[in-house]
């Protein structure tokens, strides 16, 4: 393995161990993006995807969060939708709607057009800007490194965009659910090696986004994302045990239980999730992540500290790491997502105190 800076900042790594820290560890799903001008200022010289696959690039927007607000981990700038576009699929980021897929995957057949990718080569620009954010850091703050769950890429890869019901990607399930199973396993194995050398690579941390797993029964969310989301975990800890991973099952309240069984270290809750609540179905079993309504960006600072106060109070003592729900939007004013993590520090130093 390569050899880095040593890290300065080690909160979110300790808490993810359930260790007490001095504060609590903060950063921002979606944290470099485009209501930052410095990343706006990025795109306009650059495409989406060039920036993903320049490794010099892709650091900068990395860091550039990082530059300006006290946070506690960095989040490597890509995306979710390289795995499907490894695994054979185009796919095009369309300016207001997001990622499409020109040409899904409307029948099992078309499964077909899949292909069993060489990770190491097809998502090698992934690793180069892990490496280069990493000494670019130089041990500021950990990297966190990600993939989407197996259902979240299926969703997109059935149905082809965005969409708020993903009619198409749930119906394949009732109509084709041994297809179905087939297609999250496969994309199960690619993200099992996508994520082992991300780690590999320099990730000190690796999230699991399943953004739509809050679309299923409870029954369909054991049958289609439990399986394959504990299989990920169980397969990188037995290369990477000492590597927390964090797993974001948005939506599925009815899942907290079964995911703190897991070998996930961490469960990020979204905003509509109560701290309190599943503080009592982890137990100890389960760091926790999260939770501020991203909308709390929109309030005055005063009312933001107030939204902060009560979320780190819903937490209390359980080791948690400060999040958003979900993630930043474009038209946050970058001075509030300041008031956030200043506010999840100053606020979770005076509670220790106390
Ligand atoms: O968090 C970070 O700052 C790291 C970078 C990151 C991006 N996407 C960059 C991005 C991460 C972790 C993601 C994950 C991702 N991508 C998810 C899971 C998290 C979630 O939000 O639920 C999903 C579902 C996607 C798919 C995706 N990519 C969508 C739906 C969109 C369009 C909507 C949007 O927010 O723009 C994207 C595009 C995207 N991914 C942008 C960024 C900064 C904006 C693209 C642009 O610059 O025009």
């Amino acid at each position: 393995m390569a050899s880095f800076p040593p890290l300065q900042n080690d909160r979110l790594l300790r808490t993810a161990r359930g260790e007490p820290t001095d504060r609590t560890p903060v950063w921002m799903m979606r944290q470099a993006g485009r209501y930052l001008p410095e990343y706006r200022a990025i795109r306009e010289e650059h495409g989406f995807f060039e920036v993903v696959e320049t490794p010099e690039l892709a650091a900068d927007v990395t860091i550039q969060p990082v530059e300006r607000f006290a946070i506690d981990a960095a989040i490597l700038f890509c995306d979710i939708m390289v795995v499907p576009e490894a695994m054979g699929l185009t796919v095009k980021m369309v300016s207001g709607q997001g990622p499409t897929f020109p040409k899904p995957l409307t029948t099992p057949a078309e499964m077909e057009r899949l292909v069993e990718p060489d990770v190491e080569h097809a998502l090698g620009h992934v690793f180069d800007a892990l490496t280069v954010t990493r000494h670019k850091l130089a041990g500021r703050v950990p990297l966190i490194g990600f993939s989407g769950a197996p259902w979240t890429l299926m969703a997109y890869m059935v149905e082809g965009g965005g969409s708020k019901s993903y009619r198409a990607a749930r119906r394949w399930l009732y109509r084709h659910p041994d297809a179905s199973k087939a297609l999250l396993q496969r994309t199960t194995d690619v993200i099992v090696d996508y994520l082992i050398r991300q780690a590999e690579a320099g990730a000190q941390v690796l999230q699991v986004f399943d953004s739509w797993a809050g679309l299923h029964s409870p029954e369909n969310f054991r049958t289609f994302c439990l399986p394959y989301l504990a299989e990920i975990a169980t397969r990188v800890k037995d290369v990477h045990s000492d590597v927390p991973l964090i797993v974001f099952a948005k939506g599925a309240h009815y899942a907290l239980d079964a995911l703190a069984d897991t070998d996930y270290d961490v469960i990020s809750l979204d905003s509509t999730m109560d701290p309190a609540a599943a503080r009592d179905t982890v137990g100890d079993r389960a760091v926790l992540q999260g939770n501020l309504d991203p909308c709390a960006l929109y309030a005055p600072p005063d009312v933001l500290q107030q939204e902060v106060q009560r979320m780190l109070a819903g937490f209390g003592s359980h080791p948690h790491i400060g999040n958003l729900g979900h993630g930043m939007l474009p038209d946050h004013d970058p001075e509030r997502a300041r008031v956030f993590v200043d506010t999840v520090h100053e606020h979770s130093q005076h509670m220790r105190a106390a």
